[in-house]
């Protein structure tokens, strides 16, 4: 095992949130609440801070991370704002959408791993924007979970996964969306991530459609790997009945084991799906998934059930 160098406090409340601002403003790592998932916030502009994210987290290389802000005014000091940007802004901020930049510079390398773009997204969970403008500076945060696991949407599974490496989580509660954010920019600009806000509600205001991530025109997003929110157990998809010995992850008509929305609403099973592969995952069986659909947020939640699925590196 490796040495445990703290214990993590948890912390919730109009106290808690002032503590975990202060050590954030120290270099401490804490993680927080957003509406998405929970993220593993360092101060952006510390890049000893930034460094110690990757340790926590396991992270085996320096991918960029998303800086969360407070205001539109951070977001201009951090990055250029091309139209397209400052029309998703308006219309989805504070919320689950995350916007890739040209970058001003102004943030330590190992935040951008070096790109010229910047990730910045404006989170909406009330405890987040508080603690944002108590700490009065960009902070960076990736998903608060060791590197390649699932995403945490409870400070329970936070201290699971992170316990003993981090300073402090702050409890804000179960986060309501349950799936990190959309991720969106470069040329087009493209969809980089399908995530916690629908594509097509991004491209209705855009009046144009997305260009795909992978056509040469858009950044690459670097910690997209392959085999990632990867349970211990195997998962196979689309599923319409368990095999011997697997558990069956339900969605509407295919009832399971666990569903993850027996009325089928998006939704609903966004907001449940890491929480579901969590307690499944825990029984130590294979898990088999009911086929959910690509629409809507169904994308995302494809998205990390295919790579939930994918074949592991270790
Ligand atoms: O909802 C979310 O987005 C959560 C919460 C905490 O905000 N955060 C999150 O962070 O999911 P993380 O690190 O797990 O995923 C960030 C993604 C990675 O795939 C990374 O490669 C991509 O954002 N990314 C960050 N900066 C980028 C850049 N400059 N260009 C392209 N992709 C970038
Ligand atoms: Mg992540």
């Amino acid at each position: 095992m490796t040495h445990e160098d703290h214990a993590t406090k948890l912390l919730s409340g109009p106290e808690g949130r002032a503590e975990a601002a202060a050590l954030l403003r120290g270099g401490a790592l804490v993680a927080l609440p957003t509406e998405t998932v929970y993220g593993l916030g360092a101060d952006a502009t510390n890049a000893r801070a930034v460094a110690a994210i990757f340790a926590a987290k396991r992270r085996p290389r320096f991918n960029p991370l998303i800086v969360h802000v407070a205001s539109f005014a951070q977001v201009q000091e951090l990055a250029e704002v091309p139209d397209w940007a400052a029309t998703l802004a308006e219309a989805f901020w504070p919320g689950a959408l995350t916007l890739v930049l040209p970058s001003r510079g102004v943030l330590p390398d190992l935040v951008t791993a070096g790109l010229p773009s910047v990730a910045v997204r404006m989170p909406s969970h009330p405890l987040a924007v508080a603690l944002l403008r108590d700490v009065g500076r960009p902070v960076a945060a990736p998903s608060a979970n060791p590197s390649g696991r699932v995403s945490a949407t409870t400070a329970a599974h936070v201290m699971d996964g992170l316990g003993g490496r981090i300073a402090a989580v702050l409890d804000g509660g179960p986060t309501a969306v349950g799936l990190e954010s959309t991720i969106v920019g470069g040329a087009g600009p493209a969809l980089l991530r399908p995530g916690g806000i629908a594509v097509e509600d991004i491209e209705r205001v855009l009046s144009r459609p997305l260009a795909a991530a992978r056509d040469g025109s858009a950044p690459t997003a670097p910690g997209q790997l392959r085999s990632h929110y990867a349970p211990a157990a195997a998962v196979r998809l689309n599923a319409l009945e368990a095999r011997a010995g697997e558990l069956l992850l339900g969605f509407g008509p295919v009832a399971g084991d666990l569903s993850l929305s027996p009325r089928g609403d998006l939704v609903e099973a966004a907001a449940q799906l890491f929480s579901a592969l969590r307690a499944l995952d825990g029984r130590g069986q294979p898990i088999a998934v009911a086929p959910i659909p690509e629409e809507g947020l169904g994308r995302a939640i494809n998205d990390r059930l295919r790579r939930a699925a994918a074949p592991r590196d270790s």
